[in-house]
């Protein structure tokens, strides 16, 4: 970045994956490294941000610069840094890919396999993050991140409107792309735009994304 686009701005980004417990020894979890999020900080710092990094259980290094990370492992745990950092942030950047259920009873001893027998397990809907944000009267500037397998375009579209988003950058998983993956593709929407990140590594497609959440930024806040 010659331009430090978010100079004086706080942006608060959140990766990885979350786990919900089942018992002390399994969990539900779910195929995110953390990488798309821990770029999309590097960025952020890049462009002249100060950055908070929500991360859940990922094995990465804190990008340099990183002002500050707090570490969690289930989406309730996520969901309530999340709201705590919003409070001073300017734009939230979720790029977690955040558990959408959780068992509902977490046994506090190592469940026993019954020979012989299925076993089910009743789940809970966990909070939406993103949602209890565009609930808030006064919130930050938007960014949610949707994966899909398929109808990539008009999930991703249901998504910023269903949750009141500013933006969405939208990936599909698969090919070698998403989940774990060293690269991925974004396409963007706003309202009234999209634009197409093709295929490039997780950092340079970060800090195209971050250059374009400057502009938006500026455009609808400033
Ligand atoms: O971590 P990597 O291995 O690098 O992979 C990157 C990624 C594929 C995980 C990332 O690019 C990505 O797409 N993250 C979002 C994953 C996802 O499954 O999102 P979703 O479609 O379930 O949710 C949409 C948006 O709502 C996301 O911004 C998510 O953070 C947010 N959300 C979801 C559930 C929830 N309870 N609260 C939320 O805020």
């Amino acid at each position: 970045f010659g331009s430090r686009e978010l100079a004086g701005l706080h942006v608060l980004v959140s990766a990885g994956p979350t786990y919900e417990d089942i018992d002390p020894v399994r969990f539900i979890g779910n195929r995110s490294s953390g990488r798309m999020g821990f770029a999309v900080a590097a960025a952020a710092v890049q462009a002249g941000a100060t950055v908070t990094l929500i991360a859940g259980p990922v094995s990465l290094d804190t990008p340099v610069g990183v002002a500050r990370r707090i570490d969690v492992r289930s989406a309730a745990q996520m969901h309530a840094a999340v709201l705590e950092a919003a409070a001073g942030a300017d734009i939230y950047i979720g790029a977690a890919a955040v558990g959408d259920y959780r068992p509902l009873n977490v046994s506090a001893q190592k469940l026993k396999k019954q020979h012989g027998a299925d076993w089910s397990l009743q789940l809970g809907e966990n909070p939406d993050i993103l949602a209890s944000l565009s609930a808030q009267t006064a919130h930050p500037f938007l960014v949610g991140f949707a994966a899909e397998t398929h109808d990539v375009a008009s999930y991703a579209q249901d998504k910023l409107r269903r949750k009141g988003l500013d933006m969405i950058a939208a990936n599909q998983v698969g090919e070698g792309l998403g989940f774990e993956a060293s690269d991925n593709a974004l396409t963007l929407y706003w309202d009234g735009g999209a634009l197409e990140l093709p295929r490039a590594s997780k950092p340079e497609l970060a800090r195209q994304l971050i250059a374009r959440v400057a502009e938006r930024y500026r455009a609808v806040r400033s």
